[in-house]
C-alpha cells in the first residue's frame, strides 16, 4: 500500500476539502472565535516554523501567545504539533486533547491526535479520532484514507475498500487513493474493478510504476478480456516497462492479439499489405509484444510464420526497401522475436534457401564495405542470430551505435550485449571445480543455452531481509530475530543473473554473493547487474557441491530451481545447508511431481528418440508434435516454456531432474532438521484456497493438508514448491 505523508498535516488537510468541508470549516472558525484566537499573520508565522522543522522555536512561541489566548485550539494544536515534533508524544497526545476540549471541532486537533495513536498501534483509539475529523470535515479524504490504511492492515479488507471509494468520490484526482483502492480490490478478488482503478491511478499520474506493476499483477488474475483502447495502451507499457514482469500481461497480451487477427488467421493468399497492417488490427499490441516476450500461443506462432515468410518474399518489394515507420516496427519485432525464442520456429527447407541468400547478399555488402540495408538485418535477423555471422557482427560492432531506431536496438541486443558476455566471462573468478558426471553435464546445458534470458524485473520496495521472509509466509507469522545491518546472502544456482540481481535490490545493504555453473550465464548476469547499476552482487563460477571450503556463512540461502538438478538433491542440501549460519532462513524452488504430470508424460515419450536439441532440430522435433494432435500435446502447448530453446530444453531434454510429492518434500525438510515457514506464491490464490479448505490451519503450514490440496488441484505448484526454511540455533 502506497502511505502517504500522514503525520501532523496540519492547514494541509484544510486546503484539499472540497465545498462540502469549506462550509464545515467555517463552522469550524465560528466555534474557534467564539475564544479568542490570533490573528492570521501569527498563525501563518507559526506554521512557517512547523514547516521548517523548527520545534523548540514552534513550541516557545505557541506557548508565549497562550498565555494571551488560553483556550485557542488552534494554538493547543500547535504546541502539541511541537511536542511530538520532538518525540515527546504522550504530552503531544494529551495537549491535541486539550486542543479538542476546547473545540470540539477542531479538525487538526482530531486528525493530528489519531495520527499519533495509529503509529502507536493503537488503532481503536485512532479510528475513534479519525471518525471524529471525518465528521468535522466530510469533504475531507485524508482521514478517511488513513482509516482506509487500517482497515487495511487489519484484514478489514470489505470495510477498506469502502474507504477508499468514498475518499476517491471526494478527490477523484489522486492516484494514490486509486492504487490503493487497486490493491484492496485484488485482496477481494475483484480483479475487474482492480484493473479500472490502477488505470485512474496511471492516467492520473503516468510516471506511476507501482501502480502499472500492479496493473499488470491484477491483470494477470483477471479473467475477462477488455476490449478497451486505454487498457490496451496500459498493457503495451507493461509489456515495455523494464520494471514490469510482462508474463503477468502475456495472456491478455495473446487474447487481443489473437482476436484482432481473426479476419487473417485462416487467410491463405497472405499479402505483404495484410501483414503491414498487422499492429492495426491488433490495437498496436503485436509489435510490443513480438518485440518484448516471446510469442507463446501456438496459433499465433503458426500465423506469424506465415507472416514471417510473406516478408521474406517480399524482400525486394518497394515497400520493403523504404518501409514506412509502420512496417519498420514491425519488422523490428520480427527480429527481436527470433532473438527471444532462440529461433525455435519452424522454418521449411524452401525457406531455409531463401534466408541462406538473403545471408549471402547480406555477406556480399559487407565484404564490399559497404552497409546491409536496415531491412535485410531484420528480416536476417528474424532467422538467424546475427551474432553467429562473423561479418555481420564486426560490422554491427562499430555500425551500431550511429544507428538509428530501431536497427540500433536490435543490434544492442543481438550483438553488443552478446559480445560483452563473452568479455564478462572471462571475469568471473571461480571459487571451485566442477564435479565430473552430473554438475559438468548440467554445466555443458546450460553453456549452451543459458537460462533464462531475461530484460525486465520487477522489484518492490526495498525492505530489510525478515521483512521479506514474513511477507513471502504471509499469513504465517513466525516470531524473527532482528534482520541483520548487512546480510550476507547467497544465491545457489543463480543462472542469468534475475534472481540475485531481484534479491540485491529488495536488499540494498546485503552482499549478495551469486554461483552458477555455468559461465555464459553468470556472464549474463552480471552484464544485466551493470546495466541497472546493481553494486552489491557478486558472481562466481562454482559447484555447490563443492562450496563447503569457503570459509563463509551466511544469513539467507536462495535456491530455486537448483537442488532438483543434482544427482543427489539432499547431498546440495546439506552442503547450503552448512553454509547457512543458525537461525538463517532458506528459500528453495523444487519440482512437484504432480504439476509436472503432462511434462513426465511427454519425456517418456519422447524419451527414445533421438531428439537434435539445436534450435533448429527442437524447432522439427515441436512441429512433429503438434502434427500427432492429441490432448496431452496441446496441454502442453499451453506452457510457455515450450516456446524458445533454451526453456524447452528445460522443460523436456534437461539431463537431470528429480521431481517431489509433498510427503518426499516433507522428508526432505525436516529429514535435514529445518523448520517450514510457508510456501510461497506470485498470487494470494493458493493460501485462499487452503485456508477455505483448512479453517484449522490459518497459517497455512500443514504438509498433509497441502498435498490434499495438491491431489485436488494438481497444478497448484506449477511454479514449483517454493518456501521458505529456518535452520535451527
Ligand atoms: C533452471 S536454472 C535456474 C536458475 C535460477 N535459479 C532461476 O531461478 O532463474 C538452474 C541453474 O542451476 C545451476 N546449477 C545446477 N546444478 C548446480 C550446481 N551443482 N552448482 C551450481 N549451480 C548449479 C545451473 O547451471 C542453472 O543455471
Amino acid at each position: 500500500m502506497r502511505k502517504k505523508r500522514e503525520m501532523l498535516m496540519s492547514r494541509a488537510a484544510r486546503r484539499k476539502a472540497s465545498a462540502q468541508s469549506r462550509k464545515a470549516a467555517r463552522r469550524t472558525k465560528r466555534s474557534a472565535a467564539a475564544a479568542p484566537a490570533p490573528a492570521r499573520d501569527v498563525l501563518l508565522e507559526l506554521e512557517a516554523l512547523r514547516k521548517a522543522g523548527r520545534s523548540l522555536e514552534l513550541e516557545q512561541r505557541s506557548s508565549a501567545l497562550m498565555r494571551r489566548y488560553p483556550d485557542s485550539a488552534v494554538l493547543l494544536n500547535m504546541q502539541a504539533i511541537a511536542q511530538a515534533m520532538q518525540g515527546r508524544e504522550d504530552e503531544a497526545l494529551a495537549t491535541f486533547e486539550r486542543a479538542q476540549a476546547s473545540d470540539p471541532a477542531c479538525f487538526d486537533a482530531w486528525f493530528n491526535h489519531a495520527n499519533i495513536l495509529k503509529a502507536r498501534g493503537r488503532y481503536d483509539r485512532a479510528f475513534e479520532s479519525y471518525r471524529r475529523a471525518a465528521a468535522i470535515l466530510p469533504g475531507s479524504d485524508l482521514p478517511l484514507i488513513n482509516m482506509g490504511l487500517m482497515c487495511f492492515e487489519a484484514g478489514r479488507f470489505d470495510e477498506a475498500a469502502a474507504l477508499f471509494s468514498r475518499a476517491a468520490e471526494i478527490n477523484p484526482n489522486n492516484p494514490d487513493t486509486h492504487n490503493n483502492l487497486g490493491t484492496i480490490l485484488v485482496r477481494l478478488r475483484n480483479y475487474d474493478e482492480a484493473i479500472l482503478s490502477f488505470a485512474r491511478a496511471l492516467l492520473l499520474n503516468p510516471d506511476y510504476p507501482d501502480a502499472l506493476k500492479r496493473f499488470a499483477k491484477a491483470r494477470r488474475e483477471c479473467r475477462s478480456h477488455p476490449d478497451n483502447g486505454t487498457i490496451a495502451g496500459l498493457i503495451i507499457r507493461c509489456l515495455e516497462s523494464r520494471e514490469t514482469d510482462n508474463g503477468n500481461v502475456d495472456n491478455v497480451s495473446k487474447l487481443i492479439i489473437h482476436a484482432g487477427l481473426q479476419d487473417v488467421l485462416a487467410k491463405e493468399d497472405l499479402a505483404l499489405e495484410d501483414v503491414s497492417a498487422l499492429d492495426g488490427m491488433t490495437r498496436g499490441l503485436l509489435s510490443p509484444y513480438m518485440s518484448n516476450a516471446v510469442v507463446s500461443a501456438h496459433v499465433i506462432e503458426q500465423f506469424l510464420c506465415r507472416a514471417r515468410a510473406v516478408l521474406l518474399d517480399a524482400r525486394e518489394a518497394p515497400a520493403m526497401r523504404d518501409p514506412d515507420e509502420k512496417l519498420e516496427t514491425l519488422l523490428a519485432a520480427f527480429a527481436h522475436q527470433g532473438f527471444l525464442n532462440e529461433y525455435i520456429w519452424y522454418v521449411p527447407a524452401e525457406e531455409e534457401a531463401k534466408v541462406d541468400a538473403l545471408e549471402a547478399d547480406v555477406r556480399r555488402v559487407l565484404s564490399g564495405g559497404g552497409a546491409p540495408a536496415a531491412p535485410d538485418i531484420f528480416l536476417l535477423a528474424a532467422y538467424r542470430p546475427l551474432f553467429a555471422i562473423a561479418p555481420l557482427r564486426a560490422w554491427g560492432l562499430s555500425a551500431w551505435a550511429a544507428a538509428s531506431e530501431p536497427l540500433k536496438s536490435v543490434l544492442r541486443k543481438q550483438i553488443v550485449n552478446p559480445a560483452e558476455e563473452v568479455r564478462l566471462r572471462d571475469t568471473i573468478p571461480s571459487l571451485t571445480a566442477i564435479g565430473e558426471g552430473v554438475s559438468q553435464c548440467v554445466q555443458a546445458q546450460y553453456e549452451e543455452n543459458p537460462y533464462p534470458r531475461w530484460e525486465f524485473l520487477s522489484v518492490e520496495q526495498p525492505q530489510d531481509c525478515t521483512w521479506w521472509v514474513m511477507q513471502d509466509v504471509s499469513p504465517h507469522q513466525p516470531v524473527l530475530a532482528p534482520p541483520p545491518e548487512n546480510p550476507q546472502i547467497l544465491v545457489a544456482g543463480c543462472g542469468t543473473g534475475k534472481h540475485p540481481i531481484t534479491t540485491a535490490l529488495c536488499h540494498r545493504n546485503s552482499d549478495v554473493l551469486a554461483v552458477d555453473l555455468s559461465r555464459a550465464s553468470l556472464a549474463y548476469g552480471k552484464r544485466m547487474a551493470r546495466e541497472l547499476d546493481v553494486t552489491n552482487v557478486t558472481f562466481a563460477h562454482a559447484d555447490i557441491l563443492k562450496l563447503g571450503d569457503l570459509g563463509r556463512s551466511f544469513d539467507i540461502i536462495e535456491s530455486s530451481g537448483v537442488l532438483h538438478h543434482m544427482e543427489d538433491p539432499d547431498a546440495g542440501l546439506k552442503a547450503l545447508i552448512r553454509l547457512l549460519k543458525p537461525g538463517g532462513y532458506m528459500k528453495l524452488g523444487l519440482y512437484s511431481e504432480a504439476a509436472r504430470a503432462d511434462i513426465v508424460a511427454i519425456r517418456e515419450m519422447v524419451a527414445g528418440e533421438a531428439v537434435d536439441l539445436t534450435a533448429r532440430g527442437l524447432g522439427a522435433f515441436r512441429r512433429e508434435l503438434f502434427l500427432r494432435k492429441s490432448d496431452i500435446h496441446a496441454r502442453l502447448g499451453k506452457l510457455r516454456d515450450f516456446y524458445s530453446t533454451s526453456e524447452l530444453r528445460d522443460l523436456l531434454f534437461h539431463v537431470q531432474e528429480h521431481r517431489y510429492t509433498m510427503s518426499g518434500l516433507a522428508n526432505l525438510i525436516f529429514g535435514n532438521g529445518l523448520e517450514f515457514l510457508g510456501f510461497l506464491f506470485s498470487m494470494d490464490e493458493p493460501k485462499l484456497r487452503y485456508q477455505e479448505m483448512f479453517p484449522e490451519d490459518p497459517d497455512c503450514l500443514n504438509l498433509e493438508n497441502w498435498q490434499k490440496l495438491e491431489e485436488a488441484e494438481p497444478l497448484t505448484f506449477v511454479g514449483m514448491y517454493q518456501f521458505w526454511c529456518r535452520k535451527p540455533y
